[in-house]
């Protein structure tokens, strides 16, 4: 996973920065949590001489950069208030290495340093490597945020890799109807595991009283099967796949043997998780619905099927390939557009996400 998954960047042609409406969208639903917290910690008898911020999952392209001129904008508001010094800031932007870092760093002066006051001082650092594992020094950072990441796992759940094929998931890439429980388990197993190790890994790295917000993809029924957003879209590549299986492009054991990475927790799964590990009190755990066609840009001149076909190739192209062939994605996704226009209702074009908002103990 580490090595393979990257949001689509500045070289390919259908690109995160041009096809992240939806995720920008969770950005603008999460900001008044991010304000909350910040109030919040800004309230009590807190006032640092230096703020350090991470960003975890940053990508590429436009949302790799608001959310941090963001908080600067509501930290630099708070002090003004209260008539403190502003503190100077830190920002370290994560993700995998295979993320393309050199788009964001080109972008800093453009996109980030030339939108700060003189008084805003403050240093930009990337971070490649995984957040389910430690990133950074113990009791450093005093605010972290990850935006429309934690959904990603850090491995296809043992059993259902290529490899193992241990456990059968027939002509599906996800949960299905058609699943059996041994698949649901093997993923909400990956799920809590690797959420209990980014819970871990941040509770050393946040200084107490330091502050979370985080928002994932998940879903709104307890049931991992029930006819949602998540599992929609799953099925229809799923569908787009079989096709190529039926007209002899793809290898039938070809899909059977390929999972995807992602998990689309229920609040109780994460609420019990976050509990149990207890290292983070949670503020705030609400669930919204996103649609992920995009409405901006020049892609509003698209039909829905090529918008919803975009957005998912931008973030999933990278492991598809990998599987599959690069070679074969143009044909997939042609399928897929036409998968969604003729089959995918409006109301399913929706996505649930959490916002997650948690202080360090
Ligand atoms: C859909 S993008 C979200 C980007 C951005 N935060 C936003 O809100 O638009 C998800 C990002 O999470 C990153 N990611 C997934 N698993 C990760 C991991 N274990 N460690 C660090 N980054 C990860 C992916 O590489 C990808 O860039």
């Amino acid at each position: 996973m580490a090595r393979v998954l990257h949001v689509n960047g500045g070289a390919k042609e259908i690109t995160y920065a041009k096809n992240s409406s939806a995720q920008k969208q969770i950005l603008f639903l999460a900001k008044p949590f991010v304000e909350e917290a910040l109030h919040e910690y800004f309230g009590g008898t807190q006032f640092p001489e230096k703020m350090i911020i991470a960003d975890l999952g940053c990508s590429s392209g436009p949302n790799a950069l608001t959310p941090a001129l963001e908080i600067i904008n509501v930290v630099h508001a708070q002090c003004q208030k209260r008539g403190r010094r502003l503190p100077e800031f830190m920002v370290f932007l994560n993700d995998l290495p295979g993320n393309d870092f050199n788009d964001v760093f080109t972008s800093l002066q453009q996109d980030f340093f030339s939108k700060l006051t003189e008084e805003e001082q403050c240093r930009v650092a990337g971070v490649p490597g995984s957040f389910y594992g430690r990133l950074f020094l113990s009791r450093s950072l005093h605010f972290v945020h990850s935006f429309s990441s934690l959904h990603w796992l850090s491995q296809v759940p043992p059993g259902l890799d290529a490899k193992s094929g241990a456990i059968q998931n027939k002509g599906k890439v996800y949960i299905s109807k058609t699943s059996t429980k041994a698949v649901m388990d093997a993923y909400k197993q990956q799920f809590m595991t690797d959420f209990i190790s980014f819970l871990k890994s941040r509770a050393e790295e946040v200084i107490p009283g330091g502050r979370m917000v985080l928002t994932f993809f998940g879903r709104m029924s307890k049931d991992p099967t029930a006819e949602e957003g998540f599992n929609h879209h799953t099925e229809m590549i799923a569908q787009s796949l079989m096709d190529m299986v039926f007209e002899g492009i793809i290898p039938e054991e070809k899909v059977d043997s390929f999972n995807l990475p992602c998990y689309a927790a229920c609040t109780e799964e994460v609420k019990e998780i976050v509990e149990d590990e207890g290292s983070f009190v949670m503020d705030h755990l609400e669930s919204m619905e996103v649609d992920v066609v995009d409405f901006e840009g020049d892609n509003v001149l698209l039909s829905r099927g090529e918008r919803v076909a975009r957005m998912l190739r931008v973030m999933l192209e990278s492991i598809l390939g990998y599987h599959f062939g690069m070679e074969l994605m143009d044909d997939l996704f042609a399928r897929h557009v036409d998968v969604v226009n003729g089959y995918l209702p409006t109301a399913y074009c929706k996505f649930t996400t959490f916002v997650l908002s948690l202080t360090r103990q």
